[in-house]
């Protein structure tokens, strides 16, 4: 469903943004600015109804269409097979750390996680409280989370209920260039938050996929659950009904008042990625742009350093420190005032976090490249 005012451009890509400020936010992140404008337009009247989407009823006419269009474009974009369920829920990705064993893991059961970072480590600890026999099939620690491993590298076991990790690590830069290969008939579940639709994905090896919306789908509130039918059967345990991903499916995912602007903000940002060539060519458009941004780091002579192993680099947070602490804060302060904001790390990891998602047009790293330059000729 769009607005009869707003006509969207074919494609907006490397066009120049109307806004001074570029968002480097890790999350809620930066919004495609065409999505902002036909949502503005649609909050004030959608499709013509003379009322806007945000007092829409969850179980009229326009949301059944705004709905449908979500779930179909979501598939069509992600080239999901009919043998999956695509869920917009609540409670964002930290919701699914629970759910998922809730889901899947039987009383005891074994369940392997690697993790790489924060949030892999947050999605073990939740797991933990369903079996003891939740294990860490690798852990990132020692080496100060730097990297993605490589499958021999991990302890899988053959009897786990399922394999979970996170494909983009988002404090701490990594990102796994590779699809892990648990063994034959160990579904695998991801957490893909922050770069779920930044590149072309196979859905296929995958029996659960999740991401909350706010950094490449839209606005928080909304999670994307992607899960495999056979397994909203498996049922281990009795649920409450809102936490069941079959009640969830079977009710289309409106088994209460769902967050109606959130989906249908997450549905636009569908229709942009569509319009901008689909996953490859958002692929094609985030390398250019974090490697304006690395190569800004590798020409700094170690100015500029890191956190990520080369072959782990996140293509969608970018994380390095400068020489001194007090350095990190004069670069962030400077930053901001040259209209590049919010690039403070996490607080669990310091430095500089650089989030480059697929909205981020390529101009703000440009601008971003630049600015490191600058700052080091001055500074170094
Ligand atoms: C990879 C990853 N997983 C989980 C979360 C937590 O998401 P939420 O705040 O939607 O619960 C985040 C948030 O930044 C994240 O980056």
């Amino acid at each position: 469903m769009t607005t009869a005012t707003v006509q969207p451009a074919a494609s907006s890509l490397g066009a120049k943004p109307s806004r001074p400020t570029f968002n480097f936010s890790a999350g809620p992140g930066c919004l495609p600015e065409e999505v902002l404008q036909i949502a503005r337009q649609d909050m004030w009247d959608i499709g013509g109804a003379g009322i806007g989407i945000l007092e829409c009823s969850h179980r009229g006419k326009i949301y059944d269409k705004v709905l449908a269009e979500a779930e179909a474009d979501c598939r069509r974009v992600g080239n999901i097979p009919s043998n999956y369920k695509v869920l917009f829920l609540t409670g964002g990705a930290t919701s699914q750390n629970f759910m998922v064993p809730a889901n899947l893991l039987p009383d005891g059961g074994v369940a392997d996680y690697l993790t790489t970072g924060y949030w892999a480590e947050k999605s073990y600890e939740q797991a933990r409280l369903y079996s003891e026999h939740v294990r860490e099939a690798f852990s990132g620690k020692a080496s100060r989370y730097t990297y993605c491993p490589k499958d021999d590298e991990v302890s899988y076991d053959p009897k786990a209920a399922y394999v979970h990790y996170c494909s983009n690590n988002t404090i701490m830069g990594t990102e796994f260039h590779h699809v892990p290969r648990p063994p034959a008939g160990v579904p695998l579940v991801c957490d893909m938050s922050s770069d779920i639709y930044s590149r072309p994905l196979d859905v296929t090896p995958y029996g659960l996929i999740y991401a909350g919306a706010q950094k490449n789908l839209g606005a928080a509130g909304c999670t994307v659950v992607i899960i495999r039918e056979d397994l909203l059967e498996r049922n281990p345990r009795p649920l409450p009904q809102m936490l069941q991903y079959r009640v969830q499916a079977k009710d289309e995912s409106r088994h209460n008042t769902p967050p109606v602007f959130n989906i249908y903000l997450t549905g636009q940002v569908f229709k942009w990625i569509e319009r901008q060539g689909g996953l490859s060519a958002m692929a094609k458009y985030n390398a250019e742009k974090a490697k304006l941004i690395y190569d800004a780091i590798d020409s700094s002579g170690g100015f500029y350093r890191g956190h990520a192993r080369p072959d782990s680099r996140s293509l969608m947070n970018i994380t390095f420190r400068l020489p001194t602490e007090d350095l990190d804060a004069k670069f962030i302060a400077e930053a901001a005032k040259n209209r590049m904001i919010d690039m403070k790390g996490h607080r669990s990891t310091g430095g500089i976090r650089a989030s480059t998602y697929n909205a981020m047009p390529r101009a703000g790293c440009e601008a971003l490249a630049q600015f490191m330059k600058e700052f080091q000729r001055t500074n170094g």
